[in-house]
């Protein structure tokens, strides 16, 4: 059964009626561009077929009443004109009322509803699967409340939600183009302007993700660290964001950062540059730039940024000896474990699979997912 259909009989069972609309918000794959966001620069990232999908029905009064079907049909109740509080068991439960929060301190009125929750982004594997719930739940009461927000602004609140209740220092890249996306396309972020570009991606060509299974542990505290020592690179290179300095700068001045925020600033650094050509490789789907750039910008992130693992550097070797210069591989997301992205001719996807499945896990002792999906349209509304 899919999860839209699931998702709308559950809301029956549960409620007694019929939802009045469901909203789908997607998870995202970044192409490339990491950690580069809340340095004011460039991302490029694509919305995927996974999604969340949330069944919602008003009501007369400022309750509002939520079952997670996917964590074993919890449930949680609150009122809108109440001072709110995280819940102190179910973490699902406070991305729901951060975002209620934020909605509420923007200003907005807001008024009761059932909420049933399901989805398939797969959960812990750095394809956001938290962004494309506060977007959807966001993007959901602007429905059913008529708040006329528009698509970068339900983005910010969503990151707000995130930053404000649920913990992770986020930028604004996931929300963005779970927002945001384009059938077909990445988009190319100024995370500075928010201005978008839209970068066509060969249909002869897949994308593949591939779960590595690694568990994430440290991702938050980890992820703050990093925020921290870029921050702290531009204070000592005296820029309001690490978007404001060349490669020049850079090279001039390295000598007088501290080794560890050196090699943060330079992967920042470089990893705009890369970005930015990637963008025109992408669109021309010129793959020989693109497995250099790809690759340049992984192990960037394994010297530079640390915040591969070796299984994931496994996991982009199997690969890459696969596509050659057809295509890229790299990490994908926060880091710490979690997905690689591959950009892969149609013609050699199952050579990459059969390269992974037979060895990967015998290495690594870890079983791989491997997820594959066409660039896909932002959160939207399917009619109940
Ligand atoms: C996580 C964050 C994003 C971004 C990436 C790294 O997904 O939520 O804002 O910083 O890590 O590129």
């Amino acid at each position: 059964m899919n999860v839209e259909h699931s998702v709308r009989l559950a809301f029956i069972n549960h409620y007694g009626r019929e939802a009045d609309f469901i909203v789908k918000a997607p998870g995202r794959v970044n192409l490339i561009g990491e950690h580069t966001d809340y340095n004011d620069g460039f991302v490029l990232p694509c919305a995927i077929e996974y999604a969340t999908f949330i069944a919602v029905s008003a009501r007369d009064d400022d309750k509002v009443n939520v079952l997670a079907l996917d964590c074993n049909n919890q449930t949680d109740s609150f009122f809108i004109n109440t001072e709110l509080n995280s819940h102190s068991t179910q973490t699902w439960s406070n991305y729901v009322r951060s975002v209620v929060n934020e909605l509420q301190k923007s200003g907005y009125t807001l008024s009761g509803s059932d909420i049933c929750i399901s989805g398939n982004v797969p959960q812990g594997a750095g394809l956001s699967s938290s962004a494309s719930l506060e977007v959807g739940i966001t993007y959901a009461f602007n429905h059913l409340c008529n708040l006329y927000i528009e698509r970068k602004e339900i983005a910010k609140i969503a990151q707000a939600a995130e930053n404000n209740f649920v913990g992770c220092n986020c930028g604004i890249m996931d929300q963005l183009i779970s927002a945001c996306g384009k059938q077909g396309q990445a988009l190319g972020i100024d995370c500075r302007s928010l201005d978008l570009i839209e970068v066509g991606i060969d249909p002869s060509m897949s994308i593949l993700m591939i779960n590595s299974n690694v568990k994430r542990g440290l991702l938050d505290s980890e992820y703050n660290l990093r925020r921290e020592q870029c921050y702290a690179g531009a204070e000592a290179l005296a820029k309001s964001s690490l978007r404001e300095v060349s490669i020049e700068e850079f090279e001039a001045q390295k000598h007088t950062l501290k080794a560890d925020v050196a090699k943060r600033v330079e992967h920042i650094v470089y990893e705009n540059a890369r970005t930015l050509e990637a963008m025109h490789a992408f669109s021309n789907n010129d793959t020989t730039a693109l497995s250099k750039l790809m690759m340049q910008s992984h192990e960037s992130m394994r010297d530079l940024f640390e915040i591969t693992t070796p299984e994931i550097d496994f996991l982009v070797d199997i690969i890459a000896n696969v596509i050659n210069t057809h295509g890229g591989v790299r990490m994908t997301g926060g880091g710490f474990g979690g997905c690689v992205v591959a950009f892969v001719p149609k013609v050699l996807v199952k050579d990459v699979i059969y390269a992974i499945e037979s060895q990967y896990e015998q290495q690594t002792g870890l079983k791989e997912t491997i997820y594959t999906s066409v660039p896909s349209t932002g959160v939207s509304l399917i009619s109940a």
